[in-house]
């Protein structure tokens, strides 16, 4: 147990794998919260923990972080951060993960669940959308309140990409990837701009293309590179900047993986679009103005995510 809490905040992340500790890390370097790791082998959360704990003399953070395999741990967390799951080996896309960790999943999410009633989830777990809906309807969380991350992250990348094809720092750039997290995802250059610039004016069509179809590879260059997992820096600073919108209520506008309800034509569905993330969860889904193409493409991606749902039988 967590002695007392010294950020008033707690956050819980499960599963302490790589992806569940750095986004950790990260959060108690920033002193965002108390975090509390959790998995189900015995010792590796803990000694993730202990080793961040040592690192607090010379790092100078204040926020605690204790390792744990018992639920009863994460009692009344404000955030909870769901890792947990298998990882993509080469070869294998994200849908290849959906059985095995759709039970990972709606176990972890019951447990989370019964300690943590008021908690939001953010959900991490592949395949994106689909855990997400699972998480959704298997919590009976408002919607509002089950939030997938992969548009912060696929967005990153293509940032990232459009600031390397233009050699700028990559802070600068700013850029949306709407849609499902996988193949279907879908690049929006028209908004995306560097200080304000649309990249539009700033690229030729063909360099463009080639960062859109790297973009919605990015995960599987990973892959292919690491051999033994998936990615995990960028994906945990992703979740992260979702973690501060909320925690310190910052109205940030995030690409993010949503319940929607007739948006955009698409019903009952997870799906990645823009939200405004605050102390609530998803406070406003924002609509923008797409092209007959771009409101298509996002239907496909969309179609991807409902043929995975069926497979479940939720
Ligand atoms: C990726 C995995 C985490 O995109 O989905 O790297």
């Amino acid at each position: 147990m967590l002695k007392e809490r010294k950020m008033g905040k707690k956050v819980t992340v499960v599963g302490a794998g790589f992806v569940g500790a750095t986004c950790a890390r990260r959060i108690i370097e920033k002193d965002l919260a108390d975090v509390v790791l959790i998995d189900i082998i015995e010792g590796l959360p803990q000694g993730r923990a202990l080793d961040l704990m040592e690192s607090a003399p010379i790092e100078g953070y204040s926020a605690q972080i204790i390792g744990t395999n018992d639920y009863k741990d994460t009692k009344n967390s404000d955030i909870v951060v769901v890792t947990a799951g298998i990882a993509r080996k080469p070869g294998m896309s994200r849908d290849d993960l959906l059985q095995i960790n759709a039970k990972i999943i709606k176990d972890v999410v019951e447990n989370i669940a019964k300690f943590s009633p008021n908690a939001i989830l953010i959900m991490v777990t592949n395949p994106l959308d689909v855990m997400s809906y699972l998480a959704y309807k298997t919590t009976k969380f408002k919607s509002s309140k089950v939030i997938g991350m992969a548009g912060v992250l696929d967005s990153a990348r293509y940032r990232f990409f459009i600031a390397q094809a233009l050699g700028v720092t990559p802070s600068l750039v700013n850029a949306f990837v709407l849609g499902g997290h996988g193949d279907s995802m879908v690049p929006l250059p028209r908004y995306s701009t560097v200080n304000g610039i649309p990249i539009t004016q700033l690229l030729d069509i063909k360099k463009i293309n080639q960062i859109n179809e790297r973009t919605k590879n990015g995960g599987a260059e990973i892959v292919g590179l690491l051999k033994t997992g998936s990615a995990y820096y960028a994906p945990s600073a992703s979740v992260v900047e979702m973690v501060k919108s909320i925690l310190l209520n910052e109205n940030r506008i995030l690409p993010c993986c949503v319940f929607l309800k007739g948006e955009y034509g698409l019903k009952d569905i997870y799906c990645g679009i823009p939200v405004r993330l605050s102390k609530n969860g998803v406070e406003e889904i924002i609509k923008i103005d797409l092209t007959k193409e771009e409101l298509e493409s996002l239907k496909n991606s969309s179609e991807a995510v409902k043929k995975n749902i069926k497979k479940l039988n939720i």
